[in-house]
């Protein structure tokens, strides 16, 4: 499939608006467990604001937005600028009844320099935002990379591309746990980092824009999209597995917290019943989900991979693999969207290759295109039950955190987004079936909490439960109806949904 479609089934972008127009069963918190955790989500870089703030660094997302590279030219400087309204927004996680709260730290916020001193500001305000959000009683799910290494590491020594990364993640995560880890007791390492290594370094999309040619998005200055990708998650995976060593030998008896990885997650379906489809969709499931379970579960890389990959893949010393293997307490998933695969294995057989063509699969659009006309089926909601199933039987059911689901739409002062409660509702509804079904799912968060900077597509696209006025310097938010009908799950007034839904203009609280 070629680079943009790959670029388009990342972006999950503005899944056409009505196309999953009547809906299902209404359900509420009661019909899941009762330790079942329900929260909602956002990132450092695509929340906070205040950029150059109070000694915060760039990260090589603020490298990429000020160089212009952004679909609409936005940049993150101020976005929904939580790093001030942080008590706001607390209350409205209150209010709306979240049991937690998925955020991420900014690395250079709180290390500016990557390594050594700490920031004293950037320790404040998570301490603070730490404290707010235990003050109500919302657990903090804290994610330590969300795309966004220090721009000082990057010019250093090539950041995710060296093993040097390795000494420096486990540094700055030594300190989170040393700072936060008496409060915060749920640590996901890295956000995405299978997404991370295919668009920052095969199709060169998000920053640092490595890829060569002819596999890039764009053009890109330096990269290599035959090996890069490659390097990248082994050494995403030695700095997870080192930090989870790390967390287990120094900080876990005393601190009794979970240490996990989110890795972005498809359902695949084979687009017809022949043998080539199938496997093709195996394969499909081991580049994207096995590259990283894998090694985490058995140690070592998919057979698939290794035979397609060949000696691009770099293999795990005995050590690294005994590190990697069960380095983690639970398993964290962003899941949205399902692909039909067909088979595009004579793409194996070209001299060059990059990762997709390694992968040798063909993305199918046979429905009706997307608002955005990207290849995902419409209305698939039991693609979250298939990656959950997919999960417990292939490795081992482990604890799994849905850590992102959601619905992008265009931004419009509208607040009845309708689409967006069917479709969360539709994914609920196929998360308890798997529930049910024996999947070991602990909790769920809706992305995002409020709107955010969105990654490529910035402010025209926006999946908030609660809007942000991006016009208006003081970012207002503004419950959506999905942030109503949140709050009704949550507070087991399943009756409260309203079908035809009105809004009042001036709701700000889900509670109101
Ligand atoms: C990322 C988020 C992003 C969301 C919506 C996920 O892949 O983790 O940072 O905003 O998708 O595009």
């Amino acid at each position: 499939m070629g680079s943009l479609s790959l670029l388009g089934t990342l972006l999950i972008t503005l899944v056409g608006v009505g196309v999953l127009a009547n809906k299902i069963h209404q359900l509420n918190r009661n019909d899941f467990p009762p330790d079942f955790v329900f929260g909602a989500g956002t990132s450092a870089y695509q929340v906070e604001g205040a950029s150059a703030e109070d000694g915060r660094s760039p990260s090589i997302w603020d490298t990429f937005t000020h160089a212009g590279e952004m679909l609409d030219n936005s940049t993150a400087d101020v976005s929904a600028d939580q790093y001030h309204k942080y008590k706001e927004d607390v209350k409205l996680m209150h209010d709306m009844g979240l049991d937690a709260y998925r955020f991420s730290i900014s690395w250079p916020r709180l290390i500016p320099g990557g390594r050594g001193a700490v920031n004293p500001k950037g320790l404040e305000y998570y301490n603070n935002l730490i404290d707010e959000l235990l003050k109500y009683g919302i657990q903090p799910h804290v994610t330590l990379h969300h795309f966004d290494i220090p721009q000082v590491l990057e010019d250093e020594y090539g950041g995710w591309l060296s093993e040097r990364i390795v000494r420096d993640f486990t540094m700055y995560a030594d300190i989170c746990f040393r700072e936060f880890g008496d409060r915060v007791t749920y640590w996901s390492t890295l956000n995405e980092p299978n997404a991370f290594s295919m668009a920052a370094y095969d199709i060169g999309s998000f920053p640092p824009q490595h890829c060569s040619s002819p596999y890039g998005f764009r053009n890109c200055s330096v990269g290599n999209s035959s090996t890069e990708p490659y390097i990248v998650t082994h050494n995403q995976l030695l700095a997870h597995a080192s930090v989870a060593q790390l967390y287990k030998k120094k900080y876990k008896s005393k601190q009794q917290g979970q240490i996990g990885m989110t890795i972005l997650t498809y359902w695949f379906v084979p687009n017809t019943n022949k043998t080539e489809d199938i496997a093709a969709t195996q394969r499909a499931l081991d580049f994207m989900h096995g590259w990283f379970l894998n090694p985490l579960v058995f140690g070592d890389y998919p057979d698939t991979m290794k035979e397609n990959v060949g000696p691009r893949l770099p293999s795990f010393s005995k050590c690294q693999s005994a590190l990697v293997r069960g380095s983690f307490d639970f398993i964290g998933i962003n899941h949205y969207v399902t692909i039909a695969i067909s088979d595009n294995s004579q793409s194996a057989r070209n001299d060059t290759r990059d990762y997709m063509k390694d992968m040798s699969v063909l993305f199918v659009s046979n429905s009706t295109p997307s608002a955005s006309g990207l290849p995902i089926l419409p209305d698939t909601p039991w693609g979250m039950q298939g990656v959950l199933e997919y999960i417990k039987t292939s490795y081992g059911n482990p604890p799994v955190f849905v850590h992102e689901n959601g619905y992008a739409m265009p931004y419009t002062r509208d607040l009845n987004d309708i689409g967006r409660v069917n479709y969360l509702n539709g994914y609920l509804e196929y998360l308890l079936r798997a529930v049910r079904n024996g999947s070991n799912a602990k909790g769920y968060f809706i992305w995002s909490f409020v709107d955010v900077f969105e990654l490529l597509f910035g402010y025209k696209g926006t999946y908030g439960l609660y809007e942000v006025d991006f016009n208006d310097k003081d970012r207002p938010r503004r419950a959506r109806l999905s942030a109503h009908w949140y709050s009704n799950f949550l507070k087991k007034k399943s009756n409260l949904y309203i079908e035809e839904p009105t809004v009042s203009s001036k709701s700000h609280s889900a509670n109101d």
